[in-house]
């Protein structure tokens, strides 16, 4: 019994596959979805679904609140952590061009159960951070048309009725009702994406112009007012204490009066565990979230034209691309303001306010970020229904999350069914405390595929990696830990949260997929 549990599904090699096949993987006479996608769409995706909160709302919080200018730092380790899963889902992806991303590399390697596990874990990637996004999405819009427009949106409309206060990890009532324009825009994006996957591509290479126009805009103008003492932690805190308390900037004066023994970029570590070294690896947790979604594009496997050559191309050239441009955006946003003043959801809009003569920037900065949200729940919402539709081709979920819309080639009942969930929950659950949710499954997800990679280097050495990783014993091992130790960063705020979602997933696990599954029916 306990065997039949870890059972793997035998994969074979895939030929090569052209625009038009089916998914190689998919069972005979069942629908499948069109292969239609460039190495270019590929890389846009990417992008994407990468660029969005974490740069625009999360990165403020992250320097003030925990590693001062050496986010710049937090995003190099992140990057790292993500360059090194990266590899590992460019030789899986390439390798096995289907749409269930981690949970079919994982079924391949480590058995059903823990890919079931891995399945339910990118639920909170994928749908949960459709949401939480689709939040931050109605924040940014909602600023923009009081500030642009001076037009206010009717509190009932536009927040949930309850929020989350993390000091006292309870809910408390708001004056709100429903957060409309959150549910709208994932009503808008489900539309496009029940539709097709090229508009879907089309729709997002736009955003991914105009939101990569506008930060390299906004790191072209700004680049002339950094003050290079802003990226010296202690002359930062000796500048303004922000919106610190009078006894923290005491603390930290008083530190950096006594010689801090580190990097000047990392502000002195405090008595209440704040700031140091420590902070700054809890800031390379926050802002992995900004690094999430270059693994969506996997689940466009199904659907690339030439997945052997492109899955590589569009993983790490996007990751690549946005490394990039995170560091650049992180060092200019800490050299633009002493890091206390950054603590605000809108850090970018923040800097530029201080500098009138870039207030005209600041628009079209909003407008950036307004597009640049929009193709996260964009990527984010096509990705989730397509590892649903490999579940369900594995009989571990539902029959109706594999129907194929006939005209349009998208799994559309699926795509329906997680785009009125993401509405609901975008629109009446208090999501901020989410984000290191979002963060901790996909970490999950990341330490396995890693694993993955080199269990199926021994158990299947003949399979044609058209990609492979270089150094596996090296670059894997490495990527579990640099994940894992990720993940434990948030992990003691949020146990048993986990701990529930866990249980949760596993009781499905014992009440549909157990019993349905194909391969332990022996129907694969
Ligand atoms: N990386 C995505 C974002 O930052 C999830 O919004």
């Amino acid at each position: 019994m306990l065997r039949n549990l870890f059972v793997t599904k035998p994969v074979d090699p895939a030929p090569h596959v052209d625009a038009g096949e089916p998914v190689e993987g998919s069972l005979s006479g069942e629908a499948s979805l069109r292969r239609v996608l460039t190495a270019r769409h590929l890389f846009l995706l990417g992008v994407g679904a990468i660029i969005g909160a974490g740069i625009f709302v999360m990165t403020g919080k992250a320097a003030a609140d925990y590693a001062g200018p050496a986010v710049i730092l937090s995003f190099i380790l992140a990057g790292m952590t993500c360059a090194l899963a990266g590899l590992c889902y460019a030789e899986f992806a390439a390798m096995m061009p289907v749409s269930g991303s981690a949970y079919s590399y994982t079924y391949s390697t480590m058995g059903e159960v823990i890919a079931w596990f891995i399945g339910w874990n990118l639920v909170l990637e994928y749908l949960f951070a459709a949401s939480t996004v689709a939040v931050g999405w109605s924040g940014y819009l909602g600023g923009f048309l009081d500030s642009t427009f001076g037009v206010q949106l009717p509190a009932i409309l536009a927040q949930a009725p309850y929020t989350f206060v993390a000091e006292t990890k309870s809910f408390a009532r708001t004056d709100g009702l429903l957060n409309l324009p959150a549910v709208l825009i994932v009503a808008a994006v489900t539309a496009l994406c029940y539709r097709g996957i090229t508009q879907s591509a089309w729709a997002n290479a736009i955003i991914v112009a105009l939101k990569v126009a506008v930060i390299v805009l906004f790191l072209a103008f700004a680049f002339q007012y950094i003050n290079p003492a802003n990226w010296d932690a202690c002359q930062a805190i000796a500048a303004s204490g922000g919106q610190f308390s009078a006894e923290l900037v005491a603390e930290l004066r008083a530190a950096c009066a006594a010689g801090s023994p580190g990097l000047a970029i990392i502000p002195p570590g405090t008595e209440a565990g704040l700031f140091g070294t420590d902070g700054v690896i809890r800031a390379a947790a926050v802002v992995f979230f900004a690094y999430i979604g270059f693994d969506a594009v996997s689940t466009a496997a199904g659907e690339a034209k030439n997945p052997q050559r492109d899955m590589p191309i569009g993983i790490l050239g996007s990751l690549a691309f946005c490394t990039v441009l995170y560091i650049a955006m992180a060092a200019t946003m800490t050299g633009l303001l002493p890091f206390p003043e950054l603590g605000t959801n809108k850090p970018i809009a923040t800097a530029l306010e201080t500098y009138p003569t870039l207030g005209w920037l600041k628009t079209i900065v909003e407008i950036g970020a307004i597009a640049g949200l929009s193709s996260v729940i964009l990527v984010m919402l096509m990705g989730q229904p397509r590892i649903f539709f490999a579940m369900s081709q594995d009989g571990l979920m539902p029959k109706i999350f594999g129907k194929v819309h006939p005209k349009y080639g998208t799994p559309h009942v699926g795509t329906v069914i997680v785009g009125v969930v993401a509405a609901a929950m975008a629109g009446l659950l208090p999501l901020s405390f989410l984000g290191d949710l979002v963060s901790m499954g996909t970490l999950l997800a990341f330490a396995t595929v890693s694993a993955g990679v080199l269990i199926l280097r021994y158990t299947r050495p003949d399979l044609p990696r058209p990609f492979r990783v270089p150094f596996p014993h090296l670059i894997c091992p490495l990527a579990v830990i640099a994940c894992l130790y990720l993940f434990w960063q948030p992990f003691a705020d949020h146990w048993q949260v986990m701990l529930g979602w866990t249980v949760i997933g596993f009781a499905i696990y014992a009440v549909y997929g157990y019993r349905n599954s194909k391969l332990r029916r022996g129907q694969v």
